[in-house]
């Protein structure tokens, strides 16, 4: 009975991919029609702005999904890492596949890393090693898990209500709010206030655009983050020395960091400690808001929902206000897909229908947003839900490289939308200016909200 039930489930899970595999590029000829009739821009920006918008993004996913799962193409989508060729993986299966084959599928942030450094690999760019490991274990004891409900989210919370009371009814979420609030925790938390908390959202947001979003390797992108590096290098170089110096009581990463020195773990001399709060702090505050901005963006977009959210932010349900923040982000992730290199011949998918052979140097694009929506995993996909398992997401990596933050995220993003979300008929503001405007970059620059403050 179980395997006649098995049988008919899957035959149902295909019949389900198909159908909106079809639904999908209906509507996508739909799309192409009215770009091509409509008279604002170029046919050509019209076409991109609908296709790469997340909402095409998706249903450009289902046809892959539906039609060619494992799509191979001989053009070098990323130039800025070295690579034959690409290959795009649409099915939930094969990229959780791909990201836990971290022997056959490598990452390729090295190069980048070492020119951010000066020197050194960080360990989001090396692979499974005795190196890896030590670096991953020395931060792990700076930056602690209990941390996050005793120092990161009572600081969040605090430091986002002051910002949202001082808005009085109409703020900027990016500029004000949300990269705001993590650049802050950097500097109580991990020690590390930059010169002023500009210059860490400017430092930072360009580096992580150069190591991860600069597919094209733009020669003038490259000068400007790697003029960020050095300043960022000579900040922290001085502040390790001042600390040293004149040390303080502070409990934060960079004290911890200086404990660990003395004690002498290997791999934290300055330079060690130096590179890794690089590679950490470039990880926190463009993502981090791209995250808040894009899961409030969405909210905004679905009223009914938003309604739910902001009741569980009032009565504190934290774990559903998060679930409603999650979800929302499910649809547009701050990356649609996370980019790893074939080190040697492989097969993704082996023994299916949808088995590709890649050669190695292959850039393989495994799409978590896909994934999050394949209706062989993930119940009534297309429907926004608050009941989902933690299973359902990708929404910060997986294997080896997950995220080193994923607890900081599912912590801080939804504290950093909470006491806005608490506050009365919160709406975009009229016109362009209440849209997510992105600027000609990869992250969210203008999201201007009115509300009528509790
Ligand atoms: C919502 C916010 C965030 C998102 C969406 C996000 C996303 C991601 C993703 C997708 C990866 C995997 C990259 C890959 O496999 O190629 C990753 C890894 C990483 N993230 Fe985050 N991140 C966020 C916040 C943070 C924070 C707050 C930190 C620092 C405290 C951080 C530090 C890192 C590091 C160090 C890695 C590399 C982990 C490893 O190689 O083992 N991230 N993140």
């Amino acid at each position: 009975m179980s395997m006649v039930k098995s049988f008919v489930t899957a035959i149902g899970a295909h019949l389900r991919t198909l159908l909106s595999g079809i639904s999908a590029l209906m509507r996508l000829i739909g799309i192409v029609a009215v770009c091509l009739v409509s008279r604002e821009g170029t046919i050509r920006t019209r076409l991109i702005a609908r296709l790469t918008a997340p909402a095409g993004l998706r249903l450009g996913f289902d046809v892959l999904r539906a039609f060619v799962p494992n799509l191979a193409l001989r053009r070098k989508v990323i130039v800025a890492y070295d690579n034959v060729g690409t290959a795009v993986v649409a099915r939930y299966q094969d990229v959780k596949d791909v990201l836990h084959r971290d022997r056959d599928f490598e990452v390729v942030y090295a190069p980048r890393m070492m020119r951010i450094t000066d020197g050194e690999n960080f360990f989001l760019g090396m692979p499974d090693s005795a190196r890896y490991t030590r670096d991953v274990s020395n931060m792990r004891l700076a930056v602690r898990r209990d941390d996050v409900t005793a120092l990161v989210e009572p600081f969040a919370i605090r430091r986002a209500s002051e910002i949202v009371k001082q808005a009085a009814g109409r703020i900027d979420v990016p500029q004000d709010l949300s990269l705001q609030v993590p650049a802050a925790l950097l500097g109580t938390y991990f020690g590390t206030p930059g010169p002023s908390v500009r210059e860490l959202i400017e430092w930072t947001t360009l580096m992580f655009w150069y190591l991860f979003i600069d597919l094209a390797a733009d020669i003038e992108l490259e000068k400007r983050a790697l003029d960020a590096a050095a300043r960022c290098r000579s900040y922290l170089d001085e502040l390790i020395q001042q600390r040293k110096r004149q040390p303080t009581d502070a409990d934060d990463v960079l004290n911890r960091c200086l404990i660990m020195q003395r004690a002498g773990l290997p791999g934290m001399d300055d330079l060690g400690i130096r590179n890794n709060l690089i590679g950490l702090i470039i990880g926190a505050v463009p993502t981090v808001s791209k995250a808040a901005v894009n899961a409030l963006d969405q909210l905004l977009d679905r009223p009914d929902w938003l309604s739910s959210a902001q009741t569980a932010a009032r009565s504190g349900d934290d774990a559903l206000l998060a679930a409603h923040v999650f979800e929302a982000l499910r649809f547009n992730p701050i990356n649609p897909v996370i980019f790893r290199r074939a080190a040697r011949a492989v097969t993704i998918a082996k023994n299916t229908l949808r088995s590709l052979d890649v050669s190695r140097g292959t850039m393989v694009l495994a799409s978590n947003l896909s994934a999050m929506f394949d209706p062989m995993n993930i119940a009534a996909p297309n429907s926004f839900r608050t009941d989902r398992q933690q299973d359902n997401y990708i929404l910060w990596g997986d294997g080896l490289h997950t995220c080193f933050g994923a607890h900081i995220n599912q912590v801080l993003v939804p504290s950093i939308l909470k006491p806005l979300l608490t506050q009365n008929k919160l709406r975009r503001a009229a016109g362009e200016l209440g849209s997510l405007d992105c600027k000609d970059t990869p992250f969210p620059v203008h999201m201007w909200l009115e509300f009528d403050p509790t």
